[in-house]
């Protein structure tokens, strides 16, 4: 009797060996971290780009290296949205203590926002905000790496079209990776003391 016990614990290892190896597998797979969101955000948004800027001056990310980059996408026709989402900007601007960025207004309506245009908008906001354009290819290629929605939009009797476009405002480190991300509606005090945290 003890001994069919014996055997029958004997014939049963490979069975509990094949079990426990799932078990410490199964654990080993839950217990890995996930990605976070922002983690994830962090590879996806931002990359390399070459543009013109208000000033006519051919510029990519490695002449913001260093800098805290504050972007907007939108453009200068656009009737509410930007210059609203730009004056906030500027405003959470104000109100840092411990930091500073460098403004970016990047348009997505290159064909009408040229160096000359933007050269007169940009003044209108921020003394140091920076306003990016360029060829149609150079601004489509900058959108896809910013994951930046904008189609135009032709207004009914007028030879005028709208850009409906993503709005979000976002904070990049100094080597041009993605901090975070400000949707519109967001509070200048908000922007200021979360940028702020984000920046170590
Ligand atoms: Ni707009």
């Amino acid at each position: 009797m003890k001994k069919q016990k014996t055997s029958l614990l004997i014939s049963l290892i490979p069975y509990i060996l094949i079990a426990l190896v799932l078990i410490v597998g199964a654990l080993w797979i839950i217990d890995k971290p996930t990605p976070s969101a922002e983690e994830n955000t962090r590879a996806l948004v931002g990359g390399p780009f070459s543009l013109v800027d208000h000033q006519g001056r051919t510029v990519t990310d490695q002449d913001f290296k260093g800098q805290n980059m504050l972007i907007y996408f939108g453009y200068t026709f656009c009737p509410d949205v930007c210059p609203t989402e730009l004056q906030v900007m500027t405003e959470a601007m104000a109100l840092l203590k411990n930091t500073s960025v460098t403004p970016i207004f990047i348009t997505v309506d290159p064909e009408r926002d040229t160096t000359e245009v933007l050269a007169q908008y940009v003044p209108l906001f921020h003394p140091d905000l920076i306003g990016l354009g360029g060829t149609v290819e150079q601004v489509v290629a900058v959108k896809k790496a910013y994951r930046v929605w904008a189609e135009k939009v032709q207004e009914p009797g007028s030879s005028d079209y709208l850009v409906d476009h993503t709005s979000i405002i976002y904070l990049m480190d100094r080597d041009g990776r993605y901090l975070g991300h400000f949707s519109y509606g967001t509070k200048p005090e908000d922007m200021a003391r979360r940028i702020e945290a984000l920046i170590e």
